[in-house]
């Protein structure tokens, strides 16, 4: 499928997001280890949530989907039952890295795969530490497929302490399950604030997850059953990125997000946002099951370049693609330095990035673990969105402001986590063109 973005006016209106991806994919596997029915609403139905469910069927763990709400059907951990083929976690390394802190704990036989996509993921970073727990698993280049090997349950997991080489939330999330089930106290370290939701929804499901100063988490292993979830999940504030991107992009614009999640270890792109001159304000701020959530409301306004490096980095970790995009039509040099993490996501997300921006005309330099982008050189072209749904629908938005249209091909991954993308951007004046 081939995208364009354009517009002839303004932007203006009010969108309703579905559930955060990540909040998604946690609520729907803490749902699978808790004892009991969870009602899950406005859960998003997307390719990479899919692939969680579908996996989570393989061990036998039934749910119903109908619209957003999802029900799942849990027995605790030792409900789950022995996969017959290896499990196929689709393009979605949350669904590898989270369940493989399940399957670790489970002690059950079996292996898990992937796309070619996620198969190119670096996974040695899940695998050492859950070896060092007692779990056997084989691998042949720390990737997917990995055949984790059976444990008896009489045979808990050691608990671990370790400092993780680079913030992860998929990988502290993937230990943290892990040691529930561990027989003792475990201690993760981390050199930057990943996203907590894991540990704000365990702990409301009666988990022993305790957030320390200083990025540690420690965790009391138990084997105590959790309780089920009963949870509406906010909006997407990654997909909300691009919404506000596409009202900050055009002059005289105005959008309006209730409900969208604005966890702080998740705002990092509103604060770069805002120090480039955004005009907007998250107002109604409340709690919904320990996840702090507002209402988002932006008015355009000209923009200036910002830079982004250190903690901030780690707080929009998703966001650089679109951060790109609003880079593009500011004023002056964005630079990005401390983001070599960002090479190892769906795609080179530094690589592809300057590749595909440079194909449209804009000015920017690579650098190993960021870039510098100049504001205002866009001019328009084609290019690939190479598989990664996030530089899909970056890309698309630069038709907004660029003299040319900008054509991006293959951009049917944005359905991985953001489904209603076009819909919304119609919703609020957006034209849409798409072909074959
Ligand atoms: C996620 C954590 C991040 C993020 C990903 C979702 C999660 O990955 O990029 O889209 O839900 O825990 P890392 O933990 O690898 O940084």
């Amino acid at each position: 499928m081939e995208l364009k973005l354009h517009t002839k006016q303004k932007l203006a209106g009010e969108v309703s997001l579905p559930g955060d991806k990540s909040l998604s994919h946690r609520a729907a596997l803490f749902a699978a280890l808790a004892d009991g029915v969870s009602e899950i609403d406005n859960f998003l139905d997307a390719g990479v949530t899919r692939a969680m469910l579908q996996a989570l069927s393989a061990f036998g763990v039934q749910y119903e989907l109908n619209g957003r709400h999802l029900t799942v059907f849990g027995h605790g951990l030792d409900g789950w039952q022995q996969p017959q083929n290896p499990v196929f976690c689709g393009n979605s390394a949350t669904t590898y890295r989270l369940l493989a802190g399940a399957v670790a704990a489970s002690g059950l036989a079996c292996t898990l795969d992937g796309s070619e996509g996620l198969r190119a993921r670096p996974m040695e970073r899940i695998f050492q530490p859950l070896r060092q727990m007692g779990v056997g698993i084989e691998s042949d280049n720390g990737r997917a497929p990995a055949r984790f090997l059976p444990r008896s349950r009489e045979c808990p997991l050691r608990p671990i302490h370790t400092t993780l080489p680079v913030a992860s939330a998929q990988v502290k999330s993937c230990l943290t399950i892990a040691a529930l089930y561990a027989d003792g106290e475990s201690v993760i370290d981390e050199p930057g604030p990943s996203r907590d939701h894991t540990e704000r929804m365990l702990r409301s499901m009666g988990a022993q997850v305790i957030s320390c100063a200083g990025n540690r988490v420690q965790i009391v292993g138990s084997r105590a059953p959790l309780h089920p979830l009963r949870i509406d999940l906010p909006g997407d504030i990654s997909s909300a990125a691009f919404l506000l991107t596409a009202a900050a992009l055009v002059p005289g614009s105005f959008i309006r997000i209730p409900s969208v999640g604005v966890n702080p270890t998740r705002t990092g792109f509103l604060d770069a946002l805002r120090s480039m001159g955004g005009s907007f304000s998250v107002e109604n701020e409340r709690e919904v099951c320990g996840e702090p959530v507002g209402d988002i409301r932006l008015t355009a306004s000209p923009l200036s370049a910002t830079e982004v490096s250190g903690d901030l980095v780690v707080r929009m970790i998703d966001e650089f693609p679109v951060f790109a995009a609003l880079a593009c039509g500011a004023n002056g040099v964005t630079r990005v330095r401390g983001a070599k993490e960002l090479r190892y996501k769906e795609s080179d997300r530094i690589a592809i990035l300057c590749e595909e921006l440079k194909r449209i005309g804009v000015t920017v330099k690579e650098f190993e673990d960021g870039f510098d982008l100049v504001g205002g050189t866009c001019r328009g072209g084609e290019v690939d969105a190479h598989g990664d749904h996030r530089i899909a629908m970056s890309l698309a938005l630069l038709g907004l402001i660029s003299p040319e249209p900008v054509v991006v091909r293959h951009a049917e991954i944005l359905n991985e986590s953001f489904p209603e993308f076009l819909t919304d951007l119609q919703q609020i004046g957006g034209e849409v063109c798409l072909s074959a």
